[in-house]
């Protein structure tokens, strides 16, 4: 089992597939964390769309089961882009982030794919450290780059994740 299996598998909130209903809460998340944020419209749109899908992070039921985070992301080929990854600000620092990208990894493993892409802005300090602990490594950068939430354009980050192939047992 690879470490961050580990991690998904130790999570007490469960990971579960978005479905375009849960647009509206996700744009409330995507609102107060970028400059440029995603409507309800946009983001159900992309759900609808070949190839695009996402996972949320439901709180416990017993606690409301509102949505603490979530991952959107893109396949094409043998490759899965991250469109973007968000985490309710109270919610932040508690491994939900990790729990995300660790099902994101966990599903580019079951699929089969080469490798996950993302880009982070250049001074986004916890997603990168957030990426470089999971595998990621810069492969490139952006000029002009502004999805982080300042209006200012910074440098993005290319990065890269190889996923590893799974060797059949014998
Ligand atoms: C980036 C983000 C998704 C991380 O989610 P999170 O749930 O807060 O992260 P986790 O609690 O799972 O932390 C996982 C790792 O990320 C890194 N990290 C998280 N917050 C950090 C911070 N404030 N400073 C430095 N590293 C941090 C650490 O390596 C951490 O591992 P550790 O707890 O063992 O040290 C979240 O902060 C967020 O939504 N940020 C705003 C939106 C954004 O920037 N999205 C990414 C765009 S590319």
């Amino acid at each position: 089992m690879k470490w961050w299996q580990g991690l998904w598998g130790a999570s007490d909130i469960a990971i579960a597939p978005m479905q375009r209903s849960d647009a509206v809460e996700a744009s409330d998340i995507h609102r107060v964390l970028f400059a440029r944020p995603w409507t309800d419209g946009e983001i159900a749109d992309l759900l609808g769309t070949a190839n695009v899908f996402g996972f949320a992070a439901p709180e416990a039921s017993a606690r409301g089961g509102a949505m603490t985070g979530f991952v959107l992301l893109r396949t094409a080929a043998d490759e899965a882009e991250i469109l973007t990854i968000a985490v309710r600000p109270e919610w932040q620092g508690h491994g939900v982030g990790a729990r995300l990208m660790a099902h994101v990894l966990a599903h580019a493993h079951r699929e089969r794919l080469a490798s996950v892409f993302l880009e982070v802005g250049e001074t986004n300090a916890a997603a990168a450290a957030l990426y470089r602990k999971l595998g990621f490594a810069v492969v490139g950068d952006r000029p002009e780059y502004y999805r982080g939430t300042s209006e200012t354009r910074t440098r993005a980050l290319v990065m890269r994740h190889d996923v590893t192939p799974v060797r059949k047992a014998r």
